[in-house]
């Protein structure tokens, strides 16, 4: 069954979100680079790989249901942040906003009473658990270690152990 018109427009609308989210998290590892943050950074660029990655899951999806996959105009993202846990906290905030249009797709396609697109987006709500989850982590330790310059070094070597993927 070939994907409804008003399904494919929302489907490329979050392959938009996700490539916003992939260029916000490169400007973020950009500035942490810049800043002698490697760890930090590396991290931030693990995590935009992954954007591109659920970008191309939609992709591949429309083109699977016959439908065509259109490219939107990205934002430029902020260029600094002045803090590690600035940087996060924002990315936590993008992560509820991706949690809600996700939700809406959800509803969308129940709506149009497609069950394929619905379970197709399964995977995402449960990968928005983990990315909240992860990015409020990285929220909660660096609220509590503050200004502390050992515990931000502890913290950057930390999460430049981050796989790609
Ligand atoms: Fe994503
Ligand atoms: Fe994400």
């Amino acid at each position: 069954m070939k994907l409804q018109d008003k399904l494919v427009d929302a489907l490329n609308k979050q392959i938009k979100e996700e490539l916003a989210s992939a260029y916000l998290y490169f400007a973020m590892a950009a500035d942490f680079e810049f800043k002698n943050r490697s760890g930090i950074s590396g991290w931030l660029k693990a995590q935009a790989a992954e954007e591109v990655n659920h970008a191309m899951r939609i992709y591949d999806y429309i083109n699977d249901r016959g439908g065509k996959a259109v490219l939107a105009a990205i934002d430029a993202p902020k260029a600094s942040w002045e803090s590690p846990l600035a940087a996060f906290s924002a990315a936590l905030k993008h992560e509820q906003f991706i949690t809600e249009c996700i939700g809406k797709l959800v509803k969308l396609a129940r709506e149009a009473e497609d069950t394929a697109t619905e379970v197709f987006l399964q995977w995402f709500v449960n990968e928005q658990v983990e990315e909240e989850k992860s990015a409020g982590e990285i929220v909660d330790l660096l609220t509590q270690v503050g200004e502390s310059r050992e515990a931000l070094f502890m913290i950057d070597r930390e999460l430049g152990q981050r796989q790609e993927g």
